[in-house]
């Protein structure tokens, strides 16, 4: 897998800056000897990103990542960082995610990578759970902007969506890109988008949903969040803030 940053000379867009920006401070935070859960997506790439460059560098000795998915377990190797699983360890120290919709109580919507399901076993676990994102991720209440991932077993996926219906939810079935057929999880399930007028009370339709017999895990991580770290650009000079 290549590098997430582009050719140094290229000109990059504001939406790129503010992602290394926002990587490169999450990948500050970790200190030497931790135990750190490796997110997904593209803004978590800048992240193990630059933990590898720290390491390289000797700034940052003796860590371990346990990653969320596949790619973040490839860009984990690509970097050299040293991997672990959940059965060899007994705490996690920190753990660096993005997402796709936050809310102002750090409430977040994830799974646009279809890896909810790992991420939220590896990020809730973690003492501290540094979220990485754009401001453009940042929304008064969840569901305005993105549809809530749902993992399902495969032979459930009518039930399922029969029952999320009866929720409030329209569904939709993920489809691959550049892929014939359905999204596959890393896990070998289906992925369901559903589209909620309104998420009132995410933690009850959280609950909701993940009882509902075939579900394997949805996208609301509801009080999970520690920190959240938001990448800005203004007048062309990109910083970051804490939420
Ligand atoms: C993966 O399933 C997701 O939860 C990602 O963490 C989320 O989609 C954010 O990804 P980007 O940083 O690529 O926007």
């Amino acid at each position: 897998m290549s590098s997430p940053d582009a050719s140094p000379d290229a000109k990059l867009d504001p939406v790129t800056v503010m992602k290394q920006e926002v990587g490169r401070a999450a990948a500050q935070r970790v200190k030497s000897g931790s135990v750190i859960g490796l997110g997904t997506g593209s803004t978590t790439a800048y992240a193990i990103q630059y933990i590898g460059e720290r390491l390289q560098s000797g700034d940052l000795q003796d860590v371990k990542g346990i990653p969320t998915s596949f790619q973040a377990r490839v860009l984990a190797k690509q970097y050299g960082i040293p991997l672990t699983t959940l059965d060899e360890v007994d705490h996690m120290d920190i753990a660096i995610d993005g997402a796709d919709e936050v809310d102002p109580n750090k409430n977040l919507i994830k799974g646009g990578g279809a890896a909810h399901t790992q991420e939220k076993i590896v990020d809730s676990l973690a003492a501290e759970f540094v979220v990485v994102v754009d401001s453009s991720k940042l929304v008064d209440q969840l569901g305005s902007t993105f549809l809530l991932p749902i993992e399902v077993l495969p032979m459930a996926m009518t039930p399922v969506m029969r029952a999320i219906e009866k929720l409030g939810g329209k569904c939709q079935l993920r489809m691959g890109v550049r892929k014939a057929g359905p999204v596959v999880s890393d896990q070998g399930n289906l992925i369901i988008d559903a589209k909620f007028d309104r998420i009132d009370d995410p933690a009850t339709l959280e609950k909701e949903i993940n009882n509902i017999p075939g579900v394997l895990e949805n996208g609301l991580f509801v009080g999970v969040a520690t920190v959240v770290l938001v990448g800005e650009v203004k007048d062309g000079v990109p910083s970051v803030r804490e939420l």
